[in-house]
């Protein structure tokens, strides 16, 4: 049974980037959604065995994975952000990033951009019941 990991800072520490209600939705409703509903359907995957009854696998199995790496992504996202520090690129990555983008303020530009306009899933498999929202 998949658990929650414990947020490991503050619901407002990622603030002005993310704001606190933004980071409540995505651990309190969007996280707990993949975690409860990986659970729910593990324990049908269980019955499914238990049954010897495999006539809905392919749903579980896209659920399982579906709602398994939504709870593993969210995992990665929690640990890997934190309270904002002043940093700033190398002197490799910030040549690097000059000679790619031809200055750090397109490269942000582009950078911000593409974080706008990246596409994200609200697709959510129907089959068993399984919702998100
Ligand atoms: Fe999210």
């Amino acid at each position: 049974m998949l658990k929650m990991i414990e947020l490991p800072y503050p619901m407002q520490a990622l603030e002005p980037y993310y704001t606190k209600e933004t980071l409540n939705l995505h651990y309190h409703i969007l996280y707990k959604g993949y975690v409860d509903n990986t659970n729910k359907t593990q324990k049908e995957l269980q019955k499914a065995r238990e049954t010897k009854d495999f006539s809905n696998i392919k749903c579980l199995e896209k659920n399982l994975s579906f709602f398994g790496s939504g709870a593993i992504l969210h995992e990665l996202f929690f640990e890997n952000m934190g309270p904002a520090l002043p940093t700033s690129p190398n002197q490799a990555l910030m040549e690097q990033i000059i000679k790619d983008f031809g200055s750090f303020e397109q490269f942000k530009a582009q950078f911000e951009s593409a974080s706008i306009n990246v596409e994200a899933s609200r697709m959510v498999p129907s089959c068993m019941g399984a919702k998100m929202e």
